[in-house]
């Protein structure tokens, strides 16, 4: 079913700003959030051309193919690191609502199933001084990519290829949207950190984190990965990519 302001109107029951083809839903999210956008409302697009990933990388959003979506949150600043919490949570619930076995969030936010990204997530902020004017929580899922015979087959999958069946993208915006909510009412709530920290597949696992090759111990209340060196040093990782290390069993 092709995405259109039509279907979503149907679907989601948050206010929402539909493109066929958009840069960034997150840079139209952020121009909202400027014009007093509500709590919980949505920018969602086709096609992104200029989508942004994390850490300056590009994220393409083909038309036809997948879910960009970016959703406008007001939590409080001590808050903001659980919005990338709750979305990487929210999808993972989606995931799992459709049949999907072995879901799991690769430290800090990207969604796996088995093994392989599905989803990636960005918050942005907007501030002012020391006041947080707001966030836009930014997802991108692939749905529909084949990606059988790409460079990318070994390490990404899709949302249809997971479930093998064809998926309603309009439904799955709303039902996202829908978990989102149910989050964010509950974002200063443990039950909230322990799910999302519950999910994550490297605590225990030798991880380069940044830079600091160690094993990764937990993490802390605002997402922050605690990893151990073979000398017995903790190390806490706020930012970085994971890379697993080629060789286990070192530290122990
Ligand atoms: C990553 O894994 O690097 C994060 C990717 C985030 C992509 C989404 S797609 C919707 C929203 N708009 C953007 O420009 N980026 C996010």
């Amino acid at each position: 079913m092709t995405l259109s302001h039509d279907r979503l109107t149907k679907t989601l029951s948050v206010p929402f700003r539909y493109y066929e083809c958009i840069g960034s839903t997150n840079d139209a999210a952020l121009d909202w959030l400027e014009h007093d956008a509500p709590v919980g409302a949505l920018v969602i697009a086709d096609e992104q051309f200029a989508g942004r990933g994390r850490r300056g990388k590009s994220w393409q959003t083909p038309p036809g193919t997948a879910l960009a979506l970016s959703v406008i949150l007001c939590p409080g600043a001590r808050w903001l690191s659980r919005v990338t919490m709750l979305g990487g949570l929210a999808v993972c619930e989606l995931a799992e609502s459709l049949g999907c076995e072995d879901v799991s969030i690769k430290w800090p936010n990207d969604v796996q199933i088995a093994g392989k990204k599905v989803s990636g997530i960005l918050c942005e902020a907007t501030w002012s001084g020391e006041r947080l004017c707001g966030a836009v929580l930014g997802i991108g899922i692939n749905v529909r990519t084949d990606f059988q015979g790409s460079e990318l087959a070994a390490t990404a999958t899709s949302l249809e290829s997971a479930v093998g069946a064809r998926l309603d993208r309009a439904q799955l915006a709303g039902d996202l949207t829908n978990r989102i909510l149910h989050w964010q009412r509950r974002i200063e709530t443990d039950a909230l950190f322990d799910n999302w920290r519950s999910r994550l597949n490297v605590l225990g696992q030798l991880v380069n984190a940044g830079g600091v090759a160690g094993k990764a111990l937990d993490v802390t209340a605002d997402g922050a990965l605690l990893v151990i060196d073979e000398f017995g040093e903790q190390h806490t990782s706020h930012v970085g990519e994971l890379a697993p290390l080629a060789r286990a069993g070192k530290i122990q």
